[in-house]
């Protein structure tokens, strides 16, 4: 099985976990689109679901594929969020926001009963850090913070604390307007630590640790499907 093949086949699990006239969020990214399609199916051949979006791409695809889209406000708690990650530690801690979507991500799995991620197994790591930490800033006096954050990150012990603004010269800007600064850490020796420090950093939007949001996690291996609960 590709890592694709892992995607997909983790995104079909998923489905079973859905039942009739839940309120779902839906996640952002490549293994995220897999579950929106295949939702999607369902959604067509009569499931109800009522769901809201992480990220604007993925709201314009569900509305595409006919999913039912609302704000997260109208929609209250989702029942199930699911989404990828780009890294997941054996703790079920996560780094998000490879595609830029992290604080729609983080809103939307914090207001969530249950948080299930999907991937395939490459995502799974013995320690957060070698995916480069996205952290979403605001768009004023974007060095001032970075430097500050690059502080906090050397200062928690992490092996590396280069940080980059995404798109640089032509910033990315997120669904909310921010920056993101990516930065390689390296290995994270303490992910709840520098997750609380980061918070305290004035001009920090979010950042991309999820620690204690997701419940359950879906690996796609080459032979099979891991399920990990917490
Ligand atoms: C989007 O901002 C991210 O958090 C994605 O969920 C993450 O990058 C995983 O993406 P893939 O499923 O494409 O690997």
């Amino acid at each position: 099985m590709t890592s694709d093949d892992q995607k997909r086949a983790a995104a079909e699990k998923v489905l079973e976990f859905i039942e009739p006239g839940m309120a779902l969020g839906l996640g952002t990214g490549s293994t995220a689109e897999h579950f929106v399609r295949e939702l999607a199916v369902r959604v067509r051949a009569g499931l109800k679901v009522r769901a809201t979006s992480t990220s604007d791409r993925t709201e314009a695809l569900a509305r595409e594929l006919g999913i039912p889209v609302v704000t997260l406000d109208e929609l209250g708690a989702p029942d199930i969020t699911v989404d990828g990650a780009d890294e997941v530690d054996s703790e079920l801690r996560l780094i998000k926001g490879g595609g830029g979507a992290l604080l729609r991500e983080k809103v939307v799995a914090a207001a969530s009963k249950h948080m299930i991620v999907i991937a395939d197994w490459t995502k799974h790591v013995g320690a957060l850090g070698a995916f480069p930490l996205p952290v979403e800033i605001v768009t004023l006096a974007p060095h001032t913070t970075m430097r500050r954050v690059a502080e906090v990150v050397a200062g928690a012990g992490c092996r590396g604390n280069l940080i980059s603004l995404r798109g640089g010269e032509r910033p990315f800007r997120t669904d909310q307007g921010n920056f993101i600064a990516d930065v390689t850490c390296e290995f994270i020796p303490n992910p709840n630590e520098l997750a609380r420090s980061l918070s305290g950093i004035a001009g920090v939007v979010e950042h991309g640790l999820f620690i204690g949001l997701c419940q359950t996690l879906i690996l796609g291996h080459s032979n099979g499907l891991e399920i990990v609960t917490r």
